[in-house]
């Protein structure tokens, strides 16, 4: 039986990229997304390519959601073999001006909804003694974002949830890994960056710091999810080097 995975926020600029590199790769995807829409239109495309892609409704912040999307997986699906928590959303504030509703929902959506999809998910997981669950924090993270606190510490919160659940979760044979691209072009980078900022981005050379390319991130993927990376886990791989 092909492997299954849920990619949250698989209709978003990342998202899309991962879902379409994996049904190419044979897996059956799920795009598990807010916006249904763009999440059809993406299942509409991979098909006509030859892959197998089904959309599934969530919010990641809601725990009811998730558990919904969870049983609506597995009744389609006999197991789900990779979880890639991509659901994520960003906006830029600087701190004495950050209304607390927007710190609420990005730590919501961003650290909370990492958490309930990989607790859904990892209950049955550890049943199956396998799986794996891959988190796209941030090199924001690791480095702070100014004008963006709440999404820095969203990020670092995951990179800390990855590294414990890795822990609690190695006794059962899942691994869980985490991702951390720097400023990746897709709707959420460019909305967060003066068009003047964002040209500058583009114009420095991927080796000396500039944009994280899609396909570097769907190697990263390629390779968490491989045979050969069956002892990586509690890892977060930094796709430019923070500053
Ligand atoms: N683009 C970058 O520069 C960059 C850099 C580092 C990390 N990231 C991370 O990568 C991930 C994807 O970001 P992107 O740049 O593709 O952004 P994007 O806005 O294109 O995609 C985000 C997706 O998440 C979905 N989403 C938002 N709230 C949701 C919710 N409550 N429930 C379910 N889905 C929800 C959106 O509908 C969207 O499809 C995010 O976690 C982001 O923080 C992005």
């Amino acid at each position: 039986m092909a492997q299954v995975v849920i990619v949250t926020g698989g209709a978003g600029g990342i998202g899309s990229a991962i879902c379409r590199a994996l049904a190419q790769d044979g897996l059956k995807v799920i795009i598990a997304d807010f916006v249904e829409e763009a999440g059809r239109a993406l299942a509409d495309e991979i098909r006509k390519e030859g892959g197998e892609a089904t959309v599934q409704k969530v919010d990641v912040g809601d725990k009811a959601s998730v558990s919904d999307m969870v049983q609506k997986s597995l009744e389609r699906y006999p197991q789900i073999d990779f979880l890639i928590n991509g659901a994520g959303v960003m906006s830029r504030f600087p701190v004495e001006e950050m209304p607390e509703e927007e710190w609420d929902r990005v730590l919501r959506i961003n650290l909370k909804g990492t958490f309930l999809c990989s607790q859904a998910v990892a209950r049955h997981m550890v049943q199956r003694k396998e799986g794996r669950i891959i988190n796209v924090a941030s090199g924001r993270g690791v480095a702070g974002q100014p004008r963006a606190a709440h999404y820095a510490a969203s990020k670092a919160g995951v990179i800390a949830f990855t590294k414990s659940l890795a822990q609690e979760l190695a006794p059962y044979n899942v691994l869980v890994n985490a991702i951390a691209p720097g400023a990746t072009d897709t709707p959420m980078a460019r909305a967060g960056s003066s068009a003047e900022e964002w040209k500058r981005r583009e114009a420095i050379p991927p080796l000396m710091g500039g944009l994280t390319k899609k396909e570097e991130i769907v190697g990263l993927i390629r390779y968490l999810i491989s045979e050969p990376a069956k002892y990586v886990t509690g890892q977060t791989f930094l796709l430019r080097t923070p500053r």
